[in-house]
């Protein structure tokens, strides 16, 4: 099955077609197309991702994204296809696109595709908005089935991805982004609770605003990360006096606001050498790992867990997968840690949901996947 997946929840625009076969035991995945655009550069300037820019810059590039895509898995053609008049209204409030859409698409022949898969949330709104109408519009005029999508099941199912990987229930995911943290008990697929998660900024957040405080570029995390990296080459002397919140509080919650204005207080007034950022970028990560070690490793003992999946573009950072995989080994269960371009936002992550999806009977029957009444929503669960 051919699946073509878009996903423009935050900052990322991504277009990819994915070929699958088998069945959930042994799924296999093969790219035949993939193309992303990270807007991260042009949120820059703003400290952190600007909606109305993400929307605009969505809308701007998804189709030169779907012409890339389809090119690159040999599926572009010239052809001849009727533009359902309805497009216009579906993509009423994305003019750029929609232009661009009539351009390209009745001249392109219908690609050899089974389905479309889209996210449908949680993210920015106005952003998602542009990837399910886009989708939408495709569904319509191309006749192809169209798979709403939530974007934590897709990090959750992307280390899936890769051959020979499976899901031993109940399973663990944290996903850590910066839109989210969360802890979610998996018992059996597609079937989720999430049992803990940040009552207030995401630990990519909290990442990027302390590296805003030490006036390191967005976004903060990998910044932080190196800088943190660096204070413990050069053994730095740090202490523990950022406060680790919530740690020993017996739920699954996170909370790092007080962290981040913990870190505040600690340069306020004062001079703020290289060294100094050196320490206290080591010193809010080390709080940051106790943290996400200790709730993760209570989970995992206290709901019998087999397999733990990270997720998110927080498990980028050297440290905290230094510490899972110490936690993972020492809990004796098995670690599915995606690579980076896999655990960063992408359209593949969707596609490998969306085939998953398509491939259960139990949702099949529940969905007729129209395309009417779907609709996107920034605040879209798991459970
Ligand atoms: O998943 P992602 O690409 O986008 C969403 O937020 O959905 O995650 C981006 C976040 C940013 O907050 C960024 O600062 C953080 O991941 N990040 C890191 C590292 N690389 C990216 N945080 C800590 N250490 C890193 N090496
Ligand atoms: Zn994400």
């Amino acid at each position: 099955m051919k699946i073509l997946s878009i996903e423009t929840s935050c900052d990322e625009t991504a277009v990819a077609v994915v070929e699958a076969t088998g069945g959930f035991i042994d799924s296999k995945f093969k790219i035949l197309g993939n193309a992303l655009y990270s807007q991260a550069s042009k949120h820059a300037e703003y400290g952190g991702v600007y909606p109305t820019l993400a929307k605009r810059e969505h809308s701007k590039n998804l189709v030169p994204l779907l012409q890339k895509a389809l090119t690159e898995a040999g599926l572009f053609n010239t052809g001849s296809v009727d533009v359902n008049p309805e497009v216009d209204n579906i993509l009423e409030r994305e003019t750029e696109l929609l232009e661009q859409f009539k351009e390209l698409i009745p001249k392109t022949a219908i690609p050899d595709i089974d389905a479309i898969a889209v996210t449908q949330g949680p993210g920015l709104e106005p952003a998602l908005w542009v990837g399910l109408n886009f989708a939408k519009a495709l569904s319509l005029v191309w006749n192809k089935p169209l798979v709403p999508i939530n974007h934590m099941e897709g990090h959750i199912l992307s280390p899936l991805f890769e051959d020979g990987v499976q899901i031993q229930f109940p399973a663990l995911s944290l996903l850590i982004s910066g839109g989210h943290t969360q802890l979610v008990l998996i018992k059996d697929w597609f079937d989720y609770v999430i049992i803990g998660e940040t009552r207030d900024d995401a630990v990519g957040e909290a990442y990027d605003k302390v590296a805003r405080m030490l006036s390191l570029p967005y976004p903060g995390g990998p910044e932080i990360s190196r800088l943190a990296d660096e204070a413990r080459a050069r053994e730095l002397q740090t202490n523990k006096s950022l406060p680790r919140p919530m740690i020993n509080t017996d739920d699954y919650d996170f909370s790092f606001s007080g962290l981040k204005t913990a870190v505040l207080y600690r340069i306020k007034d004062k001079e703020l050498t290289e060294i100094k950022k050196l320490e206290i970028a080591r010193e809010f990560e080390d709080a940051v790992v106790d943290v996400l070690v200790k709730k993760t490793k209570n989970a995992i003992e206290n709901n019998g867990i087999k397999t733990l999946i990270l997720g998110g573009g927080v498990i980028a950072n050297k440290e905290i997968r230094k510490n899972m995989i110490i936690l993972a080994r020492d809990s004796g269960v098995n670690l599915l840690l995606p690579e980076f371009s896999m655990a960063t936002d992408n359209a593949v992550m969707i596609a490998v949901a969306g085939y998953l999806r398509l491939i259960d009977e139990k949702v099949k029957d529940q969905q007729p996947y129209g395309v009417a009444g779907l609709s996107a929503d920034g605040n879209l669960r798991l459970d």
